[in-house]
């Protein structure tokens, strides 16, 4: 089993619990790479919540990931100004290059394609980080780059 630090949480504050719960999957998450499902119902219990509830805020913040990720991890702003800039169509096209659904990490783990909101880039978009390195003004062909990158 996985020994786990969970903060402690004064049950006689109200909202504590809830409010104690995206620290603790962040901290699992920096830990880890990624918040493993078998560790909701534990995380569940040491807040006091259910399982719906954590399962709930997992799925909902699209930081979170419950699976590994490959070993690139490629991130295309789909936030508002980027869209502006035809971040839909880059993802589109990085899907078909990359062989990885959106939001999935390719079978063979090589990448993992994930749409972020907003980077921080929004007058240079389309934004996008790809392990971990910033990028402005992606285009398709750099996208063709990082394609040809990760195969090698
Ligand atoms: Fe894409 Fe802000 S909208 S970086």
């Amino acid at each position: 089993a996985l020994a786990l630090h969970l903060p402690d949480v004064p049950a006689e504050v109200p909202g504590a619990s809830a409010s104690a719960l995206l620290p603790v999957l962040h901290h699992i998450q920096d830990a880890l790479g990624f918040v493993p499902q078998p560790l909701v119902p534990e995380i569940a219990a040491a807040l006091s919540l259910s399982r719906a509830e954590v399962h709930g805020v997992l799925t909902y913040y699209h930081h979170f990931r419950t699976a590994p990720a490959g070993r690139h991890v490629v991130q295309i702003c789909q936030a508002e100004a980027c869209r502006a800039n035809g971040a839909e169509a880059l993802m589109a096209h990085a899907g078909a290059r990359l062989a990885c659904a959106p939001g999935t990490t390719r079978a063979d783990g090589a990448v993992t394609l994930e749409p972020v909101y907003c980077l921080g880039l929004c007058a240079t978009g389309p934004a996008a980080m790809v392990d971990d390195q910033l990028r402005a003004r992606v285009s398709a062909a750099t996208v063709d780059g990082w394609a040809t990158r990760f195969e090698s």
